[in-house]
């Protein structure tokens, strides 16, 4: 009984969260691209923007944790949230099944807590939101996408 008043509130609490935000975003028709361009056309260049603004370079100098410092960069970080958490409804729009609707849901749910960090200009937030992104990233191209263990960039 605990368990379900606990999920009761965490979906109310989820609830008030996405009212909040005022996320709106509900693909209306199914994008006509296929995975293979949405990845490489929408998702991929969404995803590098967040990466490459959390990335850790280890150089000779020392270690450099890079972040977004102006407005105009955490702008940037918040409008590829954006796009991000868009493109997993479109994702879930093409219909493959519940399992790949909820790993695209995973996806859209990291894309948020991007956006969140972005509102709150919260770097911490944002290397957590980053981490999320990667595993969700990777644990649909883990289930969905064979080859991915062979690519460059595999995620
Ligand atoms: C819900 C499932 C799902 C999620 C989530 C997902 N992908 Fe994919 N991704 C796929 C599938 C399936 C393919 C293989 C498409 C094909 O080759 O037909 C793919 C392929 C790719 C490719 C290769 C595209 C090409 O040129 O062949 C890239 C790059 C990629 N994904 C990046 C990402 C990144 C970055 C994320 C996370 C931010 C992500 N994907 C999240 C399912 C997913």
């Amino acid at each position: 009984m605990k368990t379900w008043i606990c999920l009761i509130g965490l979906a109310a609490s989820l609830g008030a969260a996405v009212a909040t935000s005022g996320w709106t975003a509900v693909a209306q028709t199914r994008d006509p691209r296929t995975v293979k361009e949405l990845m490489k056309e929408d998702i991929a260049p969404a995803a590098d923007v967040i990466f490459n603004y959390v990335a850790i370079d280890v150089t000779l100098a020392g270690v450099v944790e890079n972040a977004p410092k102006t407005d105009a960069e955490w702008a940037e970080v918040r409008k590829s949230a954006v796009a991000l958490a868009d493109s997993g409804a479109q994702l879930k729009a093409q219909g493959r099944g519940r399992e790949y609707d909820k790993l695209a849901q995973e996806m859209t749910d990291a894309a948020l807590l991007a956006r969140r960090a972005a509102d709150t200009r919260n770097v911490s937030r944002l290397r957590a939101a980053e981490q999320a992104m990667n595993a969700a990233c990777e644990n649909c191209h883990q289930k969905y996408w064979p080859r991915s263990d062979q690519q460059p960039n595999g995620r």
